[in-house]
C-alpha cells in the first residue's frame, strides 16, 4: 500500500487533498505544527481517516526528514514563505521520496503569467527552480483560481474571508469581460491524486483550466440562482493599477480580471484532457449550494 504524507491538511485544500488520499486507499499521514496536535477539535478528522500523525514544522528540517523517511510521496498544501519551502525542498531530497506535490503549483501556469507581475508567484516560482535543481521527482499542478476564494466572492479577491458566502457588495474589474477559470477544492485533490498514480506525471506539469468564465457572466449568474442582486462598484483598470502600486498582491486580480492569465492557453497539458475520466464540479452547482445555505442562515 501507498503511503501520503500531507503539510497543511488542516487547510481548506490540505483537507480535500486528505480525504482524497484516504479514498484513494493510500496509508494517509499528516503532519501538523505542535498547536494543532495539540487540539482535539482540530484533530479529530485525521482520527476519522485513520491518518499517523506527524508532529512537526516546515521551518524544522529534522521534522520534515523523519515525516518524509516514513512515506512514499508528499502533497504540500502550505501557503508559506520561499524559505519554509526551500526546507521542505532540502528535506525531501535528504529523506528520498517517490512523488512530490508542492504548494508552489497551487495558482497560475508559470507559462502564463509574466515574471515579476504577482510577487506571490515570483517566490513559487524560484520554489520550482530549487525543487528542479535538487532533481525532486516533482508533478506540479496549476489550479488557476479556487472556489473558495474566488467563485465565493464572485471574482473579487479583496472580499476574501469575510462570509463563505458571496458579497452583497464588490467591485468589478475592468469592463467585466475578461474570462478566467475556477476549480473546486475538491476536484484539484482528485487531479493531484490521479496524477500521482500516473507514472508519466513525474518531472511534469499539469494545469487545470476547468469552469471558464467573465466577472460579469460569474454575477449574473449568481443573481440567476440566488434571486439575490449584489451591489457592483466598478474599478477600472488604471485605477486597479494605482492599488497594485501600493498593495502589490493585488497584482492576482490584473492577472485574472484585466489579462486574462488563467484562462490562456500554455503548452502545459490541461488536466480534463490529460484524465477524460474525471469530472469537474460546476460554478452552477457551487452557487445553487451557497444559495441553499444562505436561505437557511435567513430562515436561523
Ligand atoms: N489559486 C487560488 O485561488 C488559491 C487560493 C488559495 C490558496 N492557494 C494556494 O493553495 C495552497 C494552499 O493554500 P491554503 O490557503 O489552503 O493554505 P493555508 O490554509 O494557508 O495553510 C494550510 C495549513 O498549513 C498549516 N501551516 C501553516 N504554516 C505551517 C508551517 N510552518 N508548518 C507546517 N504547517 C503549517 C496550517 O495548519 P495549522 O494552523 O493547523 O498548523 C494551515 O491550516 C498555497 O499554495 C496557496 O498559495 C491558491
Amino acid at each position: 500500500m501507498t503511503s501520503t504524507l500531507i503539510i497543511g491538511a488542516t487547510g481548506p485544500l490540505g483537507s480535500e487533498m486528505a480525504k482524497a488520499s484516504a479514498r484513494n486507499g493510500d496509508r494517509l499521514h499528516v503532519l501538523v505544527r505542535p498547536a494543532t496536535a495539540g487540539n482535539e477539535e482540530r484533530m479529530r478528522p485525521f482520527k476519522a481517516l485513520g491518518a499517523t500523525v506527524h508532529v512537526g514544522d516546515l521551518d524544522d528540517h529534522g521534522s520534515l526528514v523523519r515525516a518524509a523517511g516514513k512515506v512514499d510521496r508528499v502533497i504540500s498544501s502550505v501557503h508559506v514563505s520561499s524559505a519554509s519551502e526551500m526546507t521542505l525542498v532540502r528535506a525531501l531530497r535528504e529523506a528520498g521520496v517517490s512523488r512530490y506535490v508542492p504548494s508552489a503549483g497551487f495558482g497560475l501556469d508559470f507559462a502564463a503569467a509574466a515574471p515579476g507581475s504577482i510577487p506571490p508567484l515570483d517566490i513559487k516560482r524560484d520554489v520550482f527552480s530549487a525543487i528542479k535543481e535538487a532533481d525532486l521527482p516533482y508533478t506540479v499542478i496549476y489550479t488557476n483560481g479556487f472556489f473558495s476564494t474566488w467563485v465565493a466572492t464572485l471574482g473579487d479577491l479583496t472580499r476574501f474571508g469575510s462570509s463563505p458566502l458571496p458579497p452583497e457588495e464588490l467591485t468589478l474589474y475592468g469592463n467585466g469581460n475578461v474570462p478566467a477559470t475556477f476549480v473546486s477544492e475538491k476536484d484539484i485533490a482528485a487531479v493531484t491524486l490521479r496524477a500521482l498514480n500516473d507514472p508519466g506525471a513525474i518531472r511534469s506539469e499539469i494545469r487545470i483550466a476547468q469552469n471558464k468564465i467573465t466577472q460579469n457572466e460569474m454575477i449574473d449568474l449568481w443573481r440567476r440562482v440566488s434571486g439575490r442582486s449584489p451591489r457592483i462598484l466598478r474599478q477600472s483598470a488604471d485605477e486597479l493599477e494605482a492599488m497594485i502600486a501600493v498593495a502589490p498582491g493585488l497584482g492576482l486580480l490584473r492577472a485574472f480580471w484585466i489579462r486574462g492569465e488563467t484562462a490562456l492557453e500554455t503548452a502545459t497539458p490541461e488536466a480534463g484532457a490529460l484524465y477524460p475520466e474525471l469530472t469537474f464540479e460546476t460554478i452552477e452547482s457551487a452557487y445553487v449550494a451557497m444559495a441553499g445555505a444562505k436561505g437557511q442562515q435567513r430562515q436561523g
